[in-house]
């Protein structure tokens, strides 16, 4: 049975890592949005901490700029009611000194703007800053006993009682080990229910796309599997490089595209199309499925990973003027990190053994896109074969989801050209979301804030989920030889050459569209 939804309580929403990018780029603008969208519950106040001194006044003058580049629709009377309530804390998050202070403040806040339940806040923690804070920070928490109910689900009435959750941002963790060790730290201070792990991609209405696709319609999942499916693709293509992030992110072990991608964001859509029909829309159900799919991926030896991966990197934008990624600041072309990876997966159940999943993601590559593409097998035979030469050069009938930029899907197949002769030729059908439906984008983290704040995890992850992930990915981070086999791509393109020898079978193909045929 679905949980049924709970109406939004107002909190404290306090931002670890207040001066970083992403509360300027990301957190605040989508607060603000939610503010000015009157979804935000009224009362709700901001806190932002970091270590500088600043006074509330000046915090509040260096966020104006950014919500008017990030956000939507700056409107001067709104922010100046929204920003009343945004406050700036100045403390080491992760002393637990520091920590009961903050708590006071907090405790402050909510008493002044009405919102104490029960004699203490809701508290909506935001984990924002360098991922080796997060687990001392998550401990100062702790101590200073500022998650008041501790193990609430088996608690009388929790409805009566204030919440406390954490949203924690990525990288959770760089591999098995320190995801496990970080979910320990996270288990010791919140329920599993009130931790909300964040990848901003199931914010993307990817979620509610695919399965709305797959389950409000009947004509597709009895296509769904090994039967009638070839193979499947996921692809998240960026065309920037790594640029200033190099030094202090990407190129320091917890960085590069298996990791910074392929773990986190392409699982999950990979997830979304691969799970069985969960037995409700809920975060739980949701979730089952999930670690249910993972769980049946066929294992592979690190001494094999080279046989169903490649890594390449950006090579010289010479016409750009641009650095290969080994020449950006701060990279140690030694560690051999990777600015591109493709993976080919298995998953040994009943819907989908002897599937091959090939997942990629590069950055400088030709086109800014994040697609599925689900190719089906071909006709068993071809009835049209005296007039039709070309069948084997046409693609296979094929599903493309397209996820960004735009939101739509695409089906290719082939049609009886108008005319004399029997001429075939593949064309495609195709459904724009936003032409068809209206409505607007929307920026991920938005919702995903509300989601937060009502307690709802549908688009979040869970603690086995994150760490069978990684449990995917182990065996290429840990491979040598395939690290040493690190192929150079030229900027703007599909990436290295060798990744097409992955897919490893005649007729199949990556699917690599020009940039104005996105679908
Ligand atoms: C982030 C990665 O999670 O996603 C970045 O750390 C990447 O490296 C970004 O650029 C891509 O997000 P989007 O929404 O632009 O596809």
């Amino acid at each position: 049975m679905a949980t049924p939804p709970v109406p939004a309580e107002p909190c404290i929403v306090v931002i670890f890592g207040a001066s970083g990018d992403l509360t300027h780029r990301k957190l605040i603008p989508s607060l603000y949005d939610l503010f000015r969208q009157g979804v935000l519950p009224r009362g709700t106040q901001v806190v932002g901490v970091s270590r500088t001194e600043m006074s509330d006044a000046a915090f509040r003058d260096k966020l104006a700029p950014s919500v008017k580049q990030f956000g939507s629709h700056f409107e001067p009377q709104t922010w100046a009611d929204f920003s009343r309530g945004v406050f700036y804390h100045a403390a080491d998050a992760s002393s637990p000194e520091a920590m009961a202070a903050l708590g006071q403040r907090i405790n402050e806040l909510a008493r002044n703007a009405g919102i104490l339940k029960g004699g203490s806040p809701n508290i909506l923690f935001y984990l924002s800053v360098s991922p080796n804070l997060y687990e001392p920070i998550i401990a100062a928490i702790g101590e200073a006993e500022l998650v008041v109910e501790g193990k609430r689900w088996c608690s009388i009435n929790p409805a009566a009682s204030s919440w406390q959750r954490v949203i924690v941002e990525k990288p959770f963790g760089t591999d098995v080990a320190s995801a496990v060790s970080l979910n320990k730290a996270l288990g010791r201070v919140f329920e599993e229910e009130a931790i909300f792990r964040i990848d901003h991609y199931l914010g993307k209405e990817l979620v509610q796309n695919i399965m709305v696709m797959r389950f409000a319609n009947a004509i597709f999942e009895p296509l769904w599997n090994r039967a009638h499916v070839d193979h499947v693709q996921v692809t998240a293509a960026e065309t920037v490089g790594v640029g200033s992030r190099a030094a202090n992110y990407y190129d320091s072990g917890a960085g590069g595209a298996l990791r910074d991608m392929v773990t986190s964001h392409l699982l999950q859509i990979l997830a979304m199309v691969a799970i069985e029909p969960p037995s409700a829309f809920d975060a739980a159900a949701i979730m089952r499925e999930k670690i249910k799919l993972f769980g049946s991926a066929v294992p592979i030896d690190q001494h094999d990973a080279a046989r169903h991966a490649v890594f390449g990197r950006y090579g010289p934008d010479a016409a750009a003027k641009q650095p290969a990624y080994v020449e950006e600041q701060g990279v140690d072309p030694s560690r051999n990190t990777e600015t591109y990876a493709a993976i080919r997966l298995e998953f040994d159940n009943w819907r989908w053994a002897g599937v091959p999943f090939f997942l990629r993601s590069g950055k400088k590559m030709a086109s800014k896109l994040t697609e599925v593409v689900i190719t089906f097998k071909r006709p068993p035979t071809n009835l049209f074969r005296t007039f039709d030469a070309d069948a084997p050069a046409r693609p296979n009938n094929r599903l493309v989801i397209n996820i960004a930029p735009s939101e739509g899907i695409s089906l290719r197949i082939d049609g009886k050209v108008p005319g004399a002769g029997l001429k075939i030729e593949s064309a495609k059908l195709d459904l724009d979301y936003l032409k068809a439906f209206g409505g607007e984008q929307i920026e991920a983290y938005a919702p995903l804030i509300l989601d937060a704040i009502k307690g709802d995890r549908t688009l979040y992850k869970h603690r086995d989920e994150v760490e069978t992930s990684w449990r995917i990915s182990q065996p290429f981070l840990e491979s040598q030889e395939l690290r040493r086999a690190i192929a150079n791509y030229p900027p703007g393109s599909w990436g290295p050459a060798q990744a097409d020898a992955l897919m490893a079978c005649g007729h199949r193909q990556w699917h690599n569209p020009k940039p104005h045929e996105v679908r």
